[in-house]
């Protein structure tokens, strides 16, 4: 097992997803009882692992004599209505074909989106299932030749394939779970006008044919676009409205994102040096299980062949992965917010000032200079759009906790960035606290941060450097070669002053850089060096 992944996991490497599988499996068995409808729609935000739990119960149905269950993947699959629909009925078919063990006489399609040389493939294949003589499959054939080869403006045989998989079941005595992620993205195919010729409004067409035709095919859709999820099975105008009942997956809970930690970790042969680590992973993650593998990989990374995982690794891996310029996560929240934002744009602004912490509306009207009214306006549409929730009278929080963490770490202006308490060392979270409660607006490892030194002091315009080191005594010595790359990173960056903070468990003393002693072989502080610990007289 690799820590990394990015495609759906399932069996050992599927954590904490037992009670949704079975959940769904259950909904899979209804399918055998007539006139029993159960509709399910699985609904979460950006990779949490939804396509994993549909793979799940694909996989535990793969043996089974007469359950066929088809996964139609509905992303970036919807801006050509043909193609999409080649790509439906092939996938109804060659699950057809598996399930009977027709395959390994057959063979079966490939992805039509993915293989440029479909349309030369198909007619050998088609012509071995011909040979087969089964009526629905010949009528599958033939919706795909058709789609192949009409010209624009023809009509498109698009209800052949809707219909593919009941007729399928009735002639070859299976039945089918139909499951559609991405559901949301099939709303693309309602404004083509080839669909709506050939169909009308796509969504009541599938209705008469999923509700009223039903006998052997049952529904599932899936979507993270929660918005227009929700829009379009829970509209009282919408044609599915109280069709499907809702399954929400969020984060594993908590012993088991920690039973994934420590089984991912020891599968790759690494250790966490304490426990306190493991608490701050699962803070910052919310059990969100791809967060939690791509933080622990780039932690692992930092380790390298000592195997031990110490308080930096993990500090340097949140660091790589939420705001490193290759750092996946950050590419992942760089999409989720764009997709937040498509939903409601002029929600942009109010979102960045939001993430800097539970804010009141009255505090984002000041911060955003626009009217309270404006304000209120656009937080009732964030909220109508799942994004943020009302928590505790006006004061507003994401719907995601890590995706605000994101939004806070890479988006907001120098303001505080993560909670002090979250990550870093401890020593850096002890400071971190004491200037918080000195007034001083703090940037805390977020990309501002990241150099030479471990935090950002913030205060009205004015940024300082600061590495924390914890002694005994309050003496330090630093080797030329790292003190220069702090007087380089101070200049680079344009920061007003590199600051190195003693703290000795009782008082916390700064020392701005030029003040340190030249020595043989660096730079020192002792006794004599000019300190304050006053942190607001460094500004
Ligand atoms: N229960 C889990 N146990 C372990 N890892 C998981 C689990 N769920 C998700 N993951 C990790 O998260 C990644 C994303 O999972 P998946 O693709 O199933 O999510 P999704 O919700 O379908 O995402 P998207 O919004 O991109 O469609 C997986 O590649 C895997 O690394
Ligand atoms: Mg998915």
């Amino acid at each position: 097992m690799s820590l990394s992944i990015a495609g759906p996991v399932f069996g050992d490497a599927l954590f904490d997803r037992e009670e949704e599988v079975e959940d769904i499996c259950k909904c899979v068995e209804t399918v055998k009882t007539p006139q029993k409808r159960c509709f399910y729609t699985l609904q979460g935000v950006r990779k949490i692992g939804k396509t994993s739990i549909i793979h799940e119960v694909k996989r535990r149905y793969a043996a089974h004599p007469d359950i066929c269950v088809v996964i139609i993947d509905c992303y970036d699959r919807c801006d050509d209505a043909d193609l999409f629909h080649i790509y439906w009925a092939t996938s109804v078919m060659n699950e057809f074909l598996t399930k009977k063990g027709y395959a390994k006489q057959t063979g079966t399609f490939s992805d039509p989106k993915k293989e440029p040389k479909f349309s030369e493939t198909f007619p050998e294949i088609a012509g071995k299932i011909r040979s087969l003589g089964i009526e629905a499959l010949e009528s599958g054939l033939l919706a795909v030749e058709w789609l192949l080869q009409l010209p624009e403006g023809k009509r498109r045989p698009y209800g052949g394939v809707t219909g593919l998989a009941e007729d399928l079941a009735d002639e070859g005595d299976v039945y089918f779970q139909m499951i559609f992620d991405e559901f949301q993205e099939t709303a693309l195919l309602r404004e083509q006008e080839k669909v709506r010729n050939a169909i009308g409004d796509i969504f009541r067409f599938w209705r008469s044919q999923w509700v009223n035709i039903h006998r052997r095919v049952n529904y599932i859709v899936t979507g993270s676009r929660l918005a227009q999820l929700r829009y379009i099975l829970e509209n009282p105008r919408q044609a599915f409205f109280g069709h499907f009942s809702l399954i929400g997956i969020v984060g594993l809970v908590r012993p088991e994102a920690k039973r994934m930690i420590e089984t991912l970790l020891s599968e790759e042969g690494y250790i966490l040096q304490s426990k306190e680590l493991l608490d701050q992973l699962l803070d910052l993650t919310d059990g969100q299980p791809y967060c939690i593998r791509e933080v622990l990989d780039a932690a692992c990374r930092r380790a390298g062949r000592r195997r031990v995982v110490k308080p930096e690794d993990i500090k340097w891996g949140i660091q790589d992965s939420f705001f490193g310029e290759h750092g996946r996560l950050r590419i992942h929240f760089e999409e989720y917010f764009q997709d937040c934002v498509e939903t409601y744009p002029p929600g942009r602004e109010v979102l960045i000032s939001i993430s800097q912490k539970n804010r009141t509306a009255e505090e984002i009207a000041e911060d955003l200079r626009i009217p309270i009214s404006g304000i209120n306006h656009h937080l009732e549409r964030l909220e109508r759009f799942y994004i943020i929730r009302n928590v505790n009278i006006n004061r507003y929080i994401y719907a995601d906790k890590v995706l605000e963490f994101w939004v806070c770490g890479a988006k907001s202006p120098c303001k505080r960035v993560a909670g002090p308490y979250l990550v870093g060392t401890e020593v850096e979270r002890q400071l971190a606290s004491f200037l918080l409660e000195h007034g001083i607006d703090l940037v805390y490892q977020s990309f501002q941060s990241r150099g030479a030194f471990d935090l950002l002091m913030e205060f009205d315009h004015t940024s300082i450097a600061i590495q924390v080191k914890k002694v005994k005594r309050f003496y330090y010595h630093f080797k030329r070669a790292s003190y220069n790359r702090m007087v380089d990173y101070v200049e680079k960056f344009g920061r007003r002053w590199g600051v190195v903070c003693l703290y000795n468990d009782e008082e916390f003393r700064f020392y701005k850089l030029q003040n340190l002693n030249q020595t043989k072989h660096g730079y020192s502080i002792t006794k004599k060096t000019p300190y304050t610990k006053n942190p607001l007289a460094l500004l």
